[in-house]
């Protein structure tokens, strides 16, 4: 089993992220039994594709490879690195870009989402992301590669990439690539915004009272549980009550995530309560889970030496194994590979 996947460098990490993918990474990584690997990457190549912050992007890198780690990534185990660091991404991505096909980035979501009506003004960077994101899991042979529900169009293209590309240069006996399984893991919870549970929680949303920061103190996690968006009801006592209930519904999913049971458990104990008691109780568990996560965040955040020493080791070790693959790539292409 190799198993990867990767995460954008937008600043700081918030529960979405951790209860959404982060903390299932961690899962892989202690579930993994020997000659299985976990590569888990900083996606600061995908970030160009977006206006974006030169002076920012460094920072945010290093400061969410911090995050990773305090979440519970452990780079002795797993391989943690930049793409930026392993130029193979970039090479295979061109290389890739033979293969894939206008209408098949045509079709992707995310791109149609993001470029809105002005699809004539967006970076080539943000068609051909989803060529870049193929590359990622393409080069390392991955077998897995867990990702939430809105990046799964994404890995299928990446497998009709895989699969074109077999085709057309390759024996069939021999082929150059895996084909990648994306892993929705059961328990990824989908986190809402405080504020707006039609939303998703995010590091865009303009209002820091939506999320909730890796970084956040004890009292501000409280205080933005005490203010988050609820309706005057009582919780139901079964998931059928919280239907047409959607901030209700997000507490519920974050109490049942943290605690590691389901919504029917969480509203068995709760049913019949008001948030005023509520609340608090999501509070303390959220305060119990995070409160060590951003103590060890703290302490390593600012630490710029510790953290170049993860990633520079990371990419040394992704670039071994990434390397034997952009050389079939070449070959098959009738390329000759020069040096890098
Ligand atoms: N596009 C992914 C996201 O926004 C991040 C990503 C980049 C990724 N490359 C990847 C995820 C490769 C999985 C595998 O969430």
């Amino acid at each position: 089993m190799r198993v990867v996947s990767g995460i954008q460098p937008t600043g700081s990490l918030h529960l979405g992220n951790y209860l959404g993918a982060i903390r299932n990474w961690v899962r892989m990584q202690d579930d993994m039994d020997e000659g299985s690997q976990c590569l888990f990457f900083l996606a600061d190549l995908h970030a160009i594709s977006l206006p974006h912050s030169p002076a920012e992007l460094a920072r945010a890198t290093r400061e969410m490879a911090a995050a990773l780690v305090a979440c519970g990534i452990d780079p002795n185990r797993s391989i943690l690195f930049n793409q930026a660091q392993v130029p193979a991404h970039a090479e295979l991505q061109w290389l890739l870009n033979g293969t894939a096909r206008m209408g098949w980035l045509n079709r992707m979501t995310q791109w149609k989402d993001k470029a809105g009506k002005n699809r004539e003004g967006q970076s080539v960077a943000l068609f051909a992301y989803p060529v870049l994101q193929a590359a990622d899991v393409l080069l390392y042979q991955a077998t897995h590669v867990p990702v939430g529900e809105d990046q799964k169009q994404h890995l299928e293209l990446a497998r009709d990439i895989a699969q074109k590309f077999n085709t057309d240069f390759a024996p069939e006996e021999e082929p150059v690539f895996t084909l990648p399984e994306p892993f929705i893991p059961p328990q990824a919870a989908r986190i809402m915004s405080l504020r707006d549970g039609s939303a998703k929680m995010s590091k865009s949303d303009p209002s820091d009272m939506s999320r909730i920061n890796l970084a956040d103190d004890a009292d501000t996690m409280m205080l933005k549980v005490r203010k988050a968006k609820t309706d005057p009801e009582p919780l139901p006592s079964e998931p059928a009550g919280l239907d047409g209930r959607p901030e209700a519904a997000n507490l519920v999913a974050i109490f049942a995530a943290l605690s590691g049971t389901t919504r029917e458990a969480v509203l068995t104990e709760h049913g019949g309560t008001g948030f005023g008691a509520f609340k608090p109780a999501l509070g303390e568990l959220l305060v119990e889970i995070l409160a060590p996560i951003r103590d060890r965040f703290v302490a390593l955040k600012d630490d710029e030496r510790a953290l170049d020493v993860i990633l520079a080791k990371g990419a040394d070790q992704a670039r071994a194994i990434g390397g034997p693959t952009l050389d079939k790539v070449y070959g098959a292409l009738g390329l000759v590979r020069g040096r890098s």
